[in-house]
């Protein structure tokens, strides 16, 4: 049997899929269906301080998806990489009402799974307003979330436009908070790891790197950005390389755990989180498309794939991969014991290797394709793009 459980700052979860803060957690009712689900814990949706309440309200409909439908297979089959456009900033609950709610869901899910409450404040008052009344309401953790990627648009300082006051805000909620924490940081400055390190230092219990980024879709027939005009949230498993990115370069660096999981798609996903480093890995679009028993499924998935593989428990593989993860500068270069070759026998003279060789190096014989090893680069182009998977590499 295969130990799925995690514990940070004397909180234990059962497992280490959390629901992202999204539409799933909106209240009591969706963040007790998350738990039911099979997830270890819910983060519930933000609470924006006052000076953000133009949140509160939602553009309607607020969802587009990109590359989603048109996939060969749908609805049987789903891609795995797609684009989520929303704008939905916040909790549609003021102050009083978001704490009821928050207690609502602890009183529906108990030991089952954990709650964590979500503020993201604007100016100093609010966070501190926010996290006081946060401390009296029976949330298991509390994430300070300061990575809206379009709060800047709306013209508060906040998330994306507010990195610079991470520091002095943790500090300050720090003093007063009475529960465990999180800080919850946006991909959308230059260097997030910097940021993490900020958070670690303010005293915060975890960091999340697991916010999207922010993006514009155009219709050219009418110049017009869609569905809203302005810009919105623009995230999907195309993301996850870039949060595996931000995960192993700052489990290399800080002490405090990480919760990850931008781009979670398929248990596979949070096995590469937990191995990049992460402790939690957290799922928003997985859970919006695949629906709240996604996590279950994960679940007996993640657990079957480490049974095999003799691991004992999530401790047996977090981190694993960050020694294979080297720096630019020690790849590998100009390896000369290496070819190209094309098996004749599965190729089918499509000519599709022939436009993306940029060496010249392929010609179309009435056998197949060959390979001209003096022209070629070796730069593995031909055996990305060919349909009959024919080029391969051989040992000289
Ligand atoms: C519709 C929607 C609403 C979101 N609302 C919030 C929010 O209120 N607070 C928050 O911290 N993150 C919010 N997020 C971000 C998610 O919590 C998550 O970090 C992000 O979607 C990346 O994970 P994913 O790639 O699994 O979707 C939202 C995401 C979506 C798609
Ligand atoms: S490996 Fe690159 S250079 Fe060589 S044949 Fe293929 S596409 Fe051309
Ligand atoms: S893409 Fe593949 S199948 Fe098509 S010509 Fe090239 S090697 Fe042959």
């Amino acid at each position: 049997m295969v130990d799925l459980s995690t514990e940070i700052a004397g909180v234990k979860f059962k497992n280490p899929i959390v629901v992202a803060s999204a539409t799933p957690t909106m209240n009591a009712k969706g963040m007790k269906k998350g738990i039911d689900g099979g997830a270890g814990a819910v983060i519930a949706k933000s609470l924006f301080g006052e000076s953000g309440k133009l949140g509160r309200q939602f553009p309607r409909p607020r969802f587009k998806l990109i590359d989603y439908r048109e996939y060969p297979g749908y609805p049987e089959k789903l891609p795995h990489s797609f684009t989520l456009r929303s704008l939905e900033e916040c909790s549609s609950f003021d102050y009083e009402t978001y704490m009821k709610d928050i207690n609502k869901a602890k009183d529906l899910i108990g030991d089952s799974g954990i709650v964590i409450a979500s503020l993201s404040g604007a100016t100093m008052d609010e966070w501190l307003t926010m996290v006081k009344m946060v401390n009296e309401t029976k949330a298991d953790w509390v994430e300070l979330n300061n990575s809206c990627p379009f709060a800047a648009d709306m013209g508060i300082c906040m998330g994306a436009g507010a990195v610079d006051m991470t520091y002095q805000f943790v500090k300050a909620c720090k003093e007063v908070i009475k529960k465990p924490f999180s800080v919850k940081i946006t991909p959308q400055t230059n260097d997030p790891v910097k940021i993490a390190k900020q958070v670690e230092q303010a005293g915060a219990n975890a960091v999340n790197m697991s916010a999207r980024l922010s993006g514009l879709s155009l219709d050219i027939e009418t110049a017009k950005p869609t569905p809203f005009g302005a810009i919105g949230g623009w995230g999907g498993p195309y993301l996850l390389g870039y949060g595996l990115k931000m995960v192993g370069q700052a489990a290399k660096e800080l002490k405090i755990p990480i919760i990850a999981g931008l781009g979670t798609w398929e248990w596979q996903d949070i096995i590469r989180y937990i191995m990049m480093g992460a402790t939690l890995v957290q799922s928003g679009a997985g859970i919006m498309m695949q629906g709240y028993k996604i996590s279950g499924k994960w679940q007996e998935q993640m657990s079957a794939w480490m049974e095999a593989k003799g691991y004992k428990s999530i401790n047996d593989i977090r981190g694993l991969a960050l020694p294979n993860m080297v720096k630019t500068a020690e790849v590998p270069r100009k390896p000369t014991n290496i070819a190209m070759v094309i098996d004749t026998a599965k190729c089918t003279r499509c000519g599709v290797c022939l436009r993306s060789c940029f060496y010249d190096a392929i010609t179309l014989t009435k056998a197949g394709a060959v390979v001209n090893p003096k022209a070629c680069d070796v730069c593995g182009m031909c055996s990305e793009v060919c349909p009959s998977y024919a080029p391969h590499l051989i040992n000289k």
